[in-house]
């Protein structure tokens, strides 16, 4: 307890005084990270059997994608109850156990809430649908309309239209994802004191906080084609906040599509009213086609890249609160999509690592990122994920050539993320003793956490060197960003500084080497981080990236 109190009163005096602006956060797709019982699919007492993994890489806490109650045509992300543990991944006293097992080595557990929808299995739905004197109607969004007329043209996030006739109610139903996942009508003060219960109910639970799911769509006004950032959602996310979280020392991370750096600042802001950070996208969002979907490919805007990343630094410094990732279940592998999974796999892994936890922000890992696990190739058969068939059928009925729907899919389908972790070179990596549910990548004979886990140079134990490095330089959590060489067209390099040092990381974000006078400087400086053993002060090889401390008491002015 003495200890702690002066840990926490060293951290006041350096500038943060929250748990998570100092904290790792590795994500976990439950299905695909570790099958128990041999059904296949991921479960809670296989996610406890890891848990030593995740206390060895050093990460202060796990957010899991849903595990509630679902009839799973979203992989979890369509609820059934919200109260339960669906069956597929245990029960509720495994619940109870993973959030004590992994408490007693210092992780906490965060929640996935997706409280724009419910499954159209909800008791809710069932009741609402059933008409409109019914008391549950109004939980959800209708309107009225002829079977053959939706409401409008808008279209649903899975493709189609975002209306669905309900022969039952009489009525089109709106959804902003699949048809089975019709969303919940935050204008209703019910729906919002149901959602605040149970969310109190999971803080009883110990949980150390949430994800809230797409959550500047709640209030959505569809008359008027608005999706997200309503005009009624932050009035709905403070009323959320004050009733649930704020009763807590909880951390909360809203995932919202079109969150600028502005509005970050009123979803983070440090008077704790909303949440403690949001997952922006606009970074992500680089490599396609302007005004086009995601699947309409494009090569990455470096020099933009840079852009966007230095107003996310520099607008929230002191106001807000960034969150920092290149990977989760709904995206590409990074190390495939800006990195070089093939010659520079591992270097290349490490370059992207090292420049997103230099920066200030609470870093992401996404399982399997911290091996360097990539991309996958399969035949549209061997994909599962909802999104990609409805793609693939859609464009394939509009006319497009079956090789460019794959290219897009190998580019961007979200079953990239979802193939099973890679644990050992055994049968299905170690995943299963069954079927997995979705093939595992060919290429975990070579990818593996068996053979990174101790082994000096692998991808692993340099994430697990970023993460305690974040723990012994408090610079990297408050420290002031500032950019370098903004119009550099292959180094991606940056300054954080406060009070006590200045650190450097700089970067070659590209596959062929180039000359860095900034580099050669430095390197009379404390290497902290690098991926290359054989350093040529100058030169920065293909990928490699560093991260410099200056020594104490140099007060050189850095040439920009
Ligand atoms: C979020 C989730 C995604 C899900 C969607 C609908 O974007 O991350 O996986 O399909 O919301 O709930
Ligand atoms: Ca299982």
């Amino acid at each position: 307890m003495v200890r702690e109190n002066m840990v926490q009163a060293e951290k006041k005096k350096i500038g943060f005084e929250k748990w998570w602006q100092n904290a790792v956060i590795y994500q976990i797709y439950p299905r695909s990270f570790q099958d128990s019982n041999g059904d296949g699919i991921g479960d809670l007492q296989g996610i406890i059997s890891r848990l030593d993994y995740l206390g060895t890489l050093g990460v202060d806490a796990i957010w899991l994608s849903p595990v509630c109650r679902s009839p799973q045509d979203d992989n979890g992300y369509d609820i059934s109850d919200y109260q339960d543990i669906d069956p597929m991944f245990g029960t509720l006293k495994d619940m109870e156990e993973l959030i004590s097992e992994a408490g007693k080595r210092g992780i906490r557990i965060i929640m996935d809430l997706v409280l724009n929808h419910t499954s159209d299995e909800h008791p809710w739905f069932v009741e609402a649908k059933s008409g409109r004197e019914n008391p549950y109607h109004d939980y959800y969004v209708w309107r009225d309309g002829d079977p053959k007329t939706p409401p409008n043209d808008m279209k649903a996030g899975f493709g189609g239209s975002a209306w669905e006739w309900s022969p039952e109610a009489g009525q089109y139903y709106f959804h902003q994802f699949s048809a089975k996942q019709p969303d919940l009508n935050w204008d209703n003060p019910k729906v919002r004191q149901e959602i605040y219960q149970m969310i109190r109910w999971w803080m009883e639970k110990g949980v150390g906080g949430f994800r809230l799911d797409v959550i500047d769509q709640i209030a959505k006004v569809p008359d008027e084609r608005i999706t997200n950032n309503g005009p009624m959602l932050h009035t709905y996310i403070r009323e959320l906040s004050r009733e649930t979280f704020q009763k807590g020392d909880l951390v909360t991370v809203g995932e919202a599509w079109g969150a600028t750096p502005d509005l970050a600042r009123l979803y983070s802001s440090p008077d704790g009213t909303e949440f403690s950070m949001v997952f922006q996208f606009e970074h992500i969002l680089l490599d396609q086609q302007e005004g086009k979907e995601k699947w309409d490919l494009a090569p990455l805007p470096f020099l933009k890249l840079k852009e966007i990343f230095n107003q996310w630094q520099t607008s929230l410094y002191q106001c807000g609160w960034n969150s920092l990732f290149w990977d989760n279940h709904d995206l590409p592998r990074i190390v495939s999509r800006w990195g070089d999974d093939k010659r520079y796999r591992t270097e290349s892994a490490k370059m992207l690592a090292t420049l997103l936890h230099g920066m200030q922000g609470t870093p992401y890992i996404y399982q399997g990122e911290e091996l360097g696990m990539t991309n996958v190739r399969y035949s549209i058969e061997e994909y599962r994920d909802i999104e990609t068939l409805n793609l693939y059928r859609e464009r394939m009925e509009a006319g497009y050539e079956k090789e460019d729907v794959m290219a897009s899919v190998y580019a961007k389908s979200r079953d990239n993320a979802r193939t099973p972790m890679q644990w050992d070179n055994g049968i299905h990596a170690g995943f299963t003793d069954g079927i997995p549910w979705m093939k595992v990548n060919p290429n975990y004979q070579e990818i593996h956490a068996a053979a990174q886990v101790g082994v000096p140079g692998s991808v692993f134990e340099y994430y697990r060197r970023l993460v305690a490095l974040r723990k012994e330089y408090p610079v990297l959590t408050d420290g002031r960003f500032l950019m370098l060489m903004e119009k550099d067209e292959q180094v991606f390099s940056y300054l954080r500084e406060n009070d006590q040092c200045r650190m450097l990381v700089i970067c070659n974000f590209f596959g062929n080497p180039v000359e860095c006078a900034l580099a050669e400087e430095w390197d009379q400086e404390i290497l902290l981080i690098g991926n290359y053993e054989d350093r040529e002060a100058g030169v920065l090889k293909p990928y490699e990236a560093r991260m410099y401390l200056e020594k104490a008491g140099n007060n050189r002015e850095t040439v920009l």
